[in-house]
């Protein structure tokens, strides 16, 4: 066990059915007035914007609200919501949706305290995030990004083709409410691609070389919850016990990135999002299976549990393999139709140079704490077995 360790993940974290209601109690002592971004307006037409919104009001909190976020939202995006918010004198942003609207209220929130782009404080830029960062909120509507529970914010620049994670101890969202009855509105394939990006981040924080005691915990307990409940998530979106284990699985997978981050399935997924603007759960799912295999034996420890914690076993009889581990995740990938290799998600195989290049470039620091070290050849010898 590591002996010595930090662990800071300093969020007010607000669980359980119908709670987005009290959104706007918990947004009081942060602003007196919200920008409410949101990726599209589905979440107008459904009433959660609405619900927000007046909660909002209830407390004497005006809002502006924001639509035009992507998935895998632009950095000229997060500008743009930054020109609307300052305009309308917001004090506060909000995210209401899954990891892109949440990703880019803190991204919001960084350009309004530090008025500058937020390329700048992408992949190597000048600026740096400080304390100056607006207050950022997060109501969740999936299960899988965990952005709700850290300091992370993913941003894409078309231009350079790269999709870089930022964050640091001011982009902790003050609350977090994560409301299962929100992710009952999401589609198979969304509970799907989202739920195993929960499995993708608890695997990762639990294997990295930064990972805690603490945060092992929540990774196991995360990974018993996907074996236990996704499956069923996946096959019954009304199924309000499965969503509430897994928007559970999810927070507590997402507190585990905020400390043991992520590793080399991550850095890979990133650097493919970033040229190819791919799904993001759904690259990892074809990039888990050789990563595992690339990784497992520097860590067989750690590596040689996770079959076991999706079986929902409680003893080690010594007799697990590591195989068996990858097993088990292939197993969950078939039964969640998510075995969709690269070449038939939009990657070819001209990308695999650029890809591996933006991985070494600015997915270096994700690379150096996965157990196995890697080299071009080996991220390119992953991609081609997922390709
Ligand atoms: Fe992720």
């Amino acid at each position: 066990m590591n002996e010595s360790f930090d662990y800071y993940v300093p969020v007010k974290l607000v669980f359980g059915a119908g709670r987005v209601k009290e959104i706007g109690t918990y947004a009081k002592p942060y602003g007196t007035k919200a920008l409410v971004v949101t990726t599209g307006t589905l979440f107008e037409d459904n009433g959660y914007v609405k619900t927000v919104r007046d909660s909002l009001s209830q407390e004497g909190i005006p809002s502006e609200y924001y639509p035009d976020v992507t998935p895998n939202p632009l950095h000229t995006q997060i500008d743009t919501g930054a020109q609307i918010a300052r305009k309308a004198k917001c004090d506060m942003v909000i995210g209401l949706g899954g990891g892109s609207a949440i990703d880019a209220a803190k991204g919001i929130a960084i350009v309004l305290g530090h008025n500058r782009p937020i390329w700048d404080f992408c992949a190597g830029g000048p600026a740096e995030i400080t304390e100056k960062t607006y207050p950022i909120i997060a109501a969740a509507t999936t299960a899988g990004t965990g952005s709700e529970g850290t300091q992370w914010s993913v941003i894409t620049n078309p231009d350079t083709k790269e999709k870089p994670g930022i964050g640091n101890d001011h982009t902790f969202a003050k609350v977090a409410i994560v409301d299962p009855e929100l992710m009952v509105s999401m589609p198979p394939d969304l509970t799907a691609c989202t739920g195993f990006d929960v499995l993708a981040h608890a695997i990762e924080a639990y294997t990295s070389t930064i990972s805690t005691p603490v945060t092992d915990l929540y990774c196991e307990k995360a990974i018993r919850l996907v074996g236990r409940y996704l499956r069923r998530a996946y096959r019954d979106g009304t199924d309000l016990e499965a969503r509430t284990a897994i928007g559970y699985a999810s927070t507590l997978s997402g507190f585990s990135i905020a400390v043991g981050v992520v590793t080399i399935c991550h850095a890979l997924g990133h650097a493919v999002g970033g040229v190819c603007n791919t799904t993001h759960g759904k690259t990892l799912a074809a990039i888990t299976l050789p990563a595992m295999r690339f990784s497992m034996n520097s860590n067989p420890d750690k590596y040689q549990n996770i079959g076991m914690f999706l079986r929902g076993e409680y003893s080690n009889d010594g007799q697990d393999r590591l195989e068996d581990s990858v097993n088990e995740v292939q197993k969950l990938l078939r039964d969640l139709d998510l075995q969709v290799p690269l070449s038939k998600q939009g990657v070819s195989e001209n990308d695999l140079e650029a890809i591996a290049d933006g991985t070494l470039r600015y997915m270096d620091f994700n690379l150096s704490i996965d157990p196995a070290k890697a080299e071009k050849e080996d991220l390119l010898a992953i991609l081609r077995d997922a390709f």
